[in-house]
């Protein structure tokens, strides 16, 4: 997740630099750790980047500053994935000669081959990341045609993955190209005078309202107040496309036209597990040998991430055989300040990769253990916890803005599961048909989680109206789902003002039950794995004493339906292998209930009472 901007105009008195400037502060919320602006003028590439925010970087290079008369401008908000966020990874990147300038938002897949093959051709790289292919790859095409277009088609031709471009050519001085594949790419026209480019269209929103929105392997070149569109295997024949007109504010342009960033970052889970279902099998199978080889083995993090760490603890132990022990990162060192073991494994989780009580965690550990192994998880690229990390795994969710953490969960429970696959792979304790099965069910996540919100979010409001008046909520399952409950507890407190409590539904007659009055709801989360009879009975305890019951269930469920006073169906087969990734496509479910019960409550969803995104002191 990066955000792109390109500018191409014909008026006289346009200040390029500052409209450039503006609209990656509109971009900000895709990725925040460096930026980039690039002016082109008298065949020239003029570039100013660095790593840091927008403004901090502005103090001191002066972003919007361009050699006046400059009519072209390209910039670049980033959100790291290959490479640390540093100046020289920043974009743009540029070619050997300084001709050819790119900005990019995705992830091109195979840029160590195509980097290998530029280099045995004389090319030479200054940054590590996969963008700087393609200015050297369009370079090398021109060696041989000198058309613009045609060598950046042929040069995109070659890449795979994900990308959405703009590229620009000191000598072609009114001309941006960009093209699209899986990542969002929209064209904005002030007819005969100025058009825009932008990977959201907040970027452009206050200069004009009609845009086109590019498809996958669809490439554009860019004049001032003109777009030419075609496909990128078809060059010489332009496309029709029709513009659009765009309605939404600038505050919800942002949101993508959802209300919150915490429902836009709930619709956006199958788009991040999709991207996390890419994280290359070598990091997935280093930190499989590193788990693997050690003795005592340890999973440590702070809220949402510790509940990914339940779920994680849980698929990994069934292929590993051996136990994995979670803590919450705030008690590591009081817990095992007697009992941390030479050569302990610690798996630190964090989406922020920032939260203090875990970083203390981890640098004691490695302080007191010199010989523990870090290995770690997190959403930020160059995060205080990948310092301090042996490796690490970037989960693929892009940037969280709302303070509740959503997309990111997702992403971190599917990183387990992929981690324990490769562990599968390696211990050869399932066959190789079994491990297929749960790759195709982890594959299937995504679809899944698409299909339940296409039927259920008007069960999801009922609910919500429903239950308006109740203040204390229990969340209760067995298993695996412990992890589930917790976190949908954690989120209906966070947003909605709730109090819940997430427990272990055996555990909960043992005291909690005490509670149960006529109407006190309850919410079982009951995938028919292996725990599910005794959930029956654990869900007969409640019923008996007046508890009002809300199931999620999967689709074909009639034993617990036949019991709750409402289901929620999660469009997925019963079987152990979808079981076992349940708590990824179960959770969706609780969130949406938390968000809507804020609504419901007059609260903002994206600003819970005193929360902060990341949690800096102790
Ligand atoms: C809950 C939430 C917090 C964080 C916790 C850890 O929605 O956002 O509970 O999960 O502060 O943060 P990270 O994962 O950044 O270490």
């Amino acid at each position: 997740m990066c955000g792109i901007f390109g500018i191409v105009s014909n008026q006289k008195s346009i200040n390029i630099g500052k409209i450039a400037l503006e609209s990656i502060r509109r971009l900000e919320y895709r990725g925040y750790d460096s930026c980039g602006i690039l002016s082109q003028y008298n065949s020239k590439l003029f570039v100013k980047k660095d790593a840091g925010k927008i403004d901090d970087i502005h103090k001191k290079l002066k972003l919007d500053e361009f050699p006046n008369g400059s009519k072209l401008a390209l910039a670049h908000t980033r959100w790291a994935t290959h490479g640390s966020p540093t100046k020289i990874n920043s974009h743009p990147h540029l070619d050997c000669e300084d001709k050819i300038a790119v900005i990019h938002n995705g992830i091109i897949e195979n840029f160590i081959e195509l980097k290998k093959e530029l280099l045995s051709k004389g090319h030479f790289f200054k940054s590590e990341t996969d963008t700087e292919i393609i200015p050297h790859l369009i370079e090398e095409n021109m060696k041989t045609n000198k058309n613009l277009k045609e060598a950046v088609a042929n040069a995109i031709k070659k890449c795979k993955g994900a990308y959405g471009l703009a590229i620009c050519h000191a000598d072609y001085p009114d001309t941006i190209i960009v093209v699209r594949r899986e990542s969002p790419l929209i064209v904005g026209i002030e007819e005969g005078k100025t058009t825009y480019c932008a990977s959201d269209i907040p970027a452009f929103l206050p200069y004009t309202r009609n845009c086109y929105i590019l498809e996958d392997n669809e490439m554009a070149i860019l004049k001032a107040g003109t777009a030419e569109f075609y496909d990128i295997n078809d060059c010489d024949n332009p496309k029709q496309k029709e513009i659009q007109l765009i309605k939404w504010s600038i505050d919800a342009a942002e949101k993508g036209g959802y209300e919150h960033f915490m429902l836009k970052e709930i619709y956006e889970e199958p788009s991040a597990l999709r991207r996390t279902l890419k994280i290359p099998n070598d990091s997935l199978n280093k930190f499989a040998e590193i788990i693997l080889s050690a003795e005592r083995i340890y999973i440590t993090a702070a809220g949402t991430s510790f509940y990914a760490a339940l779920a994680g603890k849980f698929i990994i132990t069934k292929f590993l055989g051996k136990y994995i022990e979670a803590i919450e990162c705030s008690e590591f060192k009081t817990q095992l300040i007697n009992s941390l073991e030479e050569n302990s494994i610690i798996i630190a989780i964090s989406q922020s990769g920032e939260t203090i009580d875990l970083i203390e965690a981890v640098r004691w550990a490695k302080e007191y253990r010199p010989s523990a192994k870090i290995i770690s998880i997190t959403n930020i690229v160059g995060s205080t916890l990948t310092r301090h990390s042996d490796n690490i795994i970037i989960t693929q969710a892009g940037p969280e803005i709302g303070v509740a953490a959503t997309k990111t969960y997702v992403t971190q429970v599917l990183t387990f599961a992929l981690i324990a696959l490769e562990i599968a792979k390696l211990t050869k304790n399932e066959s190789q048909e079994e491990i297929q099965k749960y790759y195709n069910a982890l594959y299937s996540t995504p679809e899944i989680i698409e299909k339940f919100f296409e039927k259920n979010v008007e069960l999801i409001k009922y609910i919500v109206r429903n239950l308006e008046k109740n203040l204390n909520f229990f969340f209760l399952a067995r298993g695996i789902s412990i992890a589930t409950a917790k976190e949908g507890g954690l989120k209906l407190k966070e947003v909605a003002c709730r109090f819940v409590e997430g427990y272990s539904a055996a555990h909960a007659k043992h005291g909690p039950i005490s509670l149960i009055r006529e109407g006190y709801p309850i919410i079982f989360i009951a995938p028919p794995d292996e725990t599910y009879e005794r959930l029956i009975g654990n869900l007969m305890e409640f019923k008996s004493r007046g508890g009002t019951i809300i199931s999620l269930v999967v689709e074909d469920d009639d034993k617990i339906t036949n019991l709750s006073d409402t289901t929620i169906r999660i469009p997925q087969p019963g079987d152990k292998y979808h079981n076992l990734f349940s708590p990824i496509t179960f959770i969706p479910a609780l969130q949406l209930l938390a968000y809507y019960a804020a609504l419901e409550h007059n609260l903002d969803p994206d600003k819970p009472l005193n929360l902060a995104k990341t949690v800096t002191v102790h």
